[in-house]
């Protein structure tokens, strides 16, 4: 997960983080494999305070696998099992047209709806970094 979130370019977290998640977070996280090689992953977890939610943090894929629907059939997998989760749960860059292509045909594929809210912005970020429009799929039924 490390090697694939520094060569997509995504917010590189320490490699322990990625072990930690790797142990303890194994059941709201994937990663794709094309023969024995790592070729996407979703790190993602439910928040304490709203279990029925996923948190979908971070999902990259390399980019020679991109456009053959690894990313969406990773995230309807983690749906499919979490059996308790009612609620998909992401930010994204205003910028990064793929990644709202990929959650608009999530909410599409399972009859929900997409609502944006502001999420993360700029502001509150001690960096550079941009902000994190926050977006909720709610209504989703199982495929
Ligand atoms: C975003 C990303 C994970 C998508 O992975 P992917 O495996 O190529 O996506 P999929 O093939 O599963 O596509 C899912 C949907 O998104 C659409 N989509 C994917 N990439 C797209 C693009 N570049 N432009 C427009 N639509 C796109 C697909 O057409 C598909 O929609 P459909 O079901 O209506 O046909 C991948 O582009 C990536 O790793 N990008 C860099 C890292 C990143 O930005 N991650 C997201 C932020 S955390």
């Amino acid at each position: 997960m490390w090697t694939l979130a520094r060569d997509c370019g995504l917010d590189l977290n320490s490699s322990y983080a990625y072990l930690i998640y790797a142990a303890d977070f194994s059941a709201t996280c994937r990663v794709a494999l094309l023969g024995d090689e790592p070729v996407g992953y979703v790190l993602g977890y439910r928040p304490p305070e709203r279990p029925s939610h996923l948190f979908v943090w971070q999902v990259g894929v390399s980019s020679r696998a991109r456009g053959h629907g690894v990313a969406a059939r990773m995230i309807h997998d983690l749906l499919d099992s979490l059996d308790e989760v009612e609620v998909l749960e992401a930010t994204v860059e205003e910028s990064n047209d793929a990644s709202r292509a990929l959650f608009a045909s999530i909410a599409a594929a399972r009859g929900g709806d997409l609502a944006w809210t502001d999420g993360v912005l700029s502001t509150d970020f001690p960096d550079e970094h941009p902000g994190e429009p926050r977006l909720e799929i709610t209504g989703m039924r199982a495929r």
